[in-house]
This record gives structure tokens, C-alpha cells and sequence, in this order.
């Protein structure tokens, strides 16, 4: 039996439900019962009733997440070492020396965060929903991390000052994505239109149509009447770009813009994990309570 079928039964007997990431491979996106970006990944694992397994093929935040958000189900991390460097520059020492620093200023911590950060956090925020978040709330100066490109694009928006914690976090995947390449890519597709997620740099901002979360890119592409994309984000998101829109032509900025900690995750791994129903992403209690509060105050902002 080949190894979808075999995924497909043992997702069928254990009464599993796999969530995909849109940077997930291919062959990942399309066993899983649901891709998307981070926000309705974890909107999805917070309403999930039926299931007794979530496997989360993504990276650590995210299915931390979900185990704080339904912490009635077993949360599989299909490869134990897929973790978001970004979500590891922050730390609750640095948190807390910045409300030391700033006692007024609300906490608002991107998802890309570990639990026991979120724990210490206001509220969370995903790229999809940042700017709503921040113009919720009832304060002129933000402490905002880890990213300091989405920070600097919500300022951008909001008019309000955020202050970056730490002073310059950022994801180093999408670091890698520069405007000279888009210039030299315009040349080759002139009538492209620009996509670009907000963790990318200012510069790299400036060259967009548009800017938004992965999937909120895939709406995009949808309704615009723009037939070619040059996309500034992780190149897995092209996969499920061309499946939607096979009339379409869709670019990566950058060939080398790819999520190492994305990628680990492989069809063999995705089995095992099923079988032998590791790694189990669990939160002690008294930091999910906590994390799950800031994280629910999210989904009450409507975006
Ligand atoms: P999205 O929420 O846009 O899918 O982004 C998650 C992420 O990790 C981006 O690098
Ligand atoms: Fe983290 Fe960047 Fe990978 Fe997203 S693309 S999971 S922010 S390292």
C-alpha cells in the first residue's frame, strides 16, 4: 500500500484531522484536511469537535496553539525539531523588562511567539489581523513583537508607536527577499502584480500591490484581475496559489525563500507520527490559561 493510502486509513481509524500550513510541502498540503494560514489553523484546532488527534503539520508555535486553544485533544507535531526562529528570539525576561520600561503600554505578541511568551501578552495578533488588533485598542504606544517588520508596518497603518520587543526580531526566511530581485523580475513580467507578506522588509514592502497574511495572498490572487504574480513570501504558498488558480501564473521573488523548519516535515514523518501518535505538543496549564486568554481576545477583534 502506498503511503497516502496508508495515511489516509490510519487517519481514518484514529479519527485524525490533519492542518496543513500553506508553506507545508506539497505532497503534505494536499493529504491535509485543511490548509491555511496561521490564524484559521488555529481558529480551525480551537472548533475541532470530532477528532481525537489534530496533527499539525507546521511548526511549534502553531500547534502550541492548538493545544492551548483545545486542550481536550492530543496535538501531534509530525517532526520534533521544526520550530520558528523567530518565535525564538523572544523571551518573558525581555517582556517583562519592557513593562517595566513602558507600564502603559498594552503587550500585543504575534503568534509566532512560545506559549510562555503569549502567557505574558494582552492580546495576540497574526499578520492577517495586526492592524485591527492594534487600532483596538485603547493606547498610543504598543510594546510589539517578535517581528520588528510587522511592528514597523502596523505603525505604518495605525499611526501608533510600537515598540519593537526585542529591538530586532525578525523571520529569516523572508529576510531574504530584496527589491532588486522584483525590479529584475518586473522587467521580465511587466503587467505582474506584487504580493509581499508583511514580515518582509520596508523595501520589500514598497515594491507590493499588495500585503497581507498567506492565505489572505491567496484571496487575493482570486478576485484580482491580474493574470501574472511575482510573490514575496515562503515558496510553499505557490503550490496551493496554482492549484486555485490553475489559469494563472504565479513567481517567487526569491527561488531561495524557503522555511527550512516548514520543510521538515515529509510525507514518511507525517505517517510515523500518525502511528505511533508523536510528538505531543502539550501546555502546562497555568501558562495555556494565561496564553489562551490573550489569544481569545484576538478572535474577539473582527478583521
Ligand atoms: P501566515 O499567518 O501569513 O500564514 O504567516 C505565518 C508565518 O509563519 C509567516 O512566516
Ligand atoms: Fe518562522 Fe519565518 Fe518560517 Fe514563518 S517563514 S515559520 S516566521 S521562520
Amino acid at each position: 500500500m502506498d503511503l497516502n493510502k496508508k495515511i489516509l486509513q490510519l487517519k481514518k481509524e484514529k479519527k485524525a484531522v490533519i492542518l496543513a500550513h500553506n508553506y507545508q510541502r506539497p505532497e503534505i498540503q494536499d493529504i491535509a484536511d485543511y490548509t491555511g494560514d496561521s490564524i484559521e489553523l488555529s481558529r480551525k484546532a480551537s472548533q475541532e469537535k470530532d477528532a481525537e488527534l489534530i496533527v499539525f503539520s507546521a511548526v511549534d508555535f502553531m500547534a502550541e496553539s492548538a493545544a492551548i486553544l483545545n486542550p481536550a485533544k492530543k496535538v501531534l507535531l509530525p517532526s520534533l525539531g521544526a520550530r520558528c526562529p523567530m518565535a525564538q528570539m523572544l523571551t518573558v525576561d525581555e517582556i517583562l523588562r519592557a513593562k517595566k520600561q513602558h507600564p502603559k503600554a498594552p503587550v500585543v505578541l504575534y503568534v509566532n511567539t512560545l506559549a510562555v511568551c503569549k502567557a505574558e501578552a494582552d492580546v495576540c495578533c497574526t499578520s492577517a489581523n495586526a492592524v485591527e488588533v492594534v487600532k483596538s485598542l485603547d493606547a498610543d504606544t504598543v510594546l510589539f513583537g517578535p517581528d520588528k517588520n510587522l511592528a514597523e508596518y502596523v505603525s505604518e497603518k495605525t499611526g501608533k508607536k510600537l515598540i519593537p520587543i526585542p529591538g530586532n526580531g525578525f523571520c529569516p526566511t523572508h529576510l531574504l527577499f530584496q527589491p532588486e530581485d522584483v525590479k529584475v523580475l518586473k522587467m521580465q513580467h511587466p503587467n505582474a502584480a506584487v504580493m509581499v507578506h508583511p514580515e518582509c522588509s520596508n523595501e520589500m514592502r514598497k515594491t507590493a500591490d499588495f500585503i497581507g497574511s498567506t492565505s489572505r495572498m491567496c484571496k487575493y490572487a482570486k478576485e484580482s484581475n491580474a493574470r501574472k504574480f511575482i510573490v514575496g513570501t515562503e515558496e510553499g504558498l505557490l503550490h496551493r496559489l496554482r492549484k486555485e488558480n490553475p489559469e494563472k501564473k504565479f513567481v517567487i521573488a526569491y527561488e531561495g525563500g524557503v522555511c527550512p523548519n516548514m520543510k521538515l516535515t515529509t510525507l514518511d514523518r507525517l505517517y510515523v507520527a500518525l502511528r505511533d501518535e508523536k510528538y505531543i505538543v502539550k501546555v502546562p496549564e497555568k501558562t495555556a490559561a494565561k496564553a489562551r486568554k490573550a489569544l481569545e481576545r484576538m478572535f474577539e477583534v473582527k478583521a
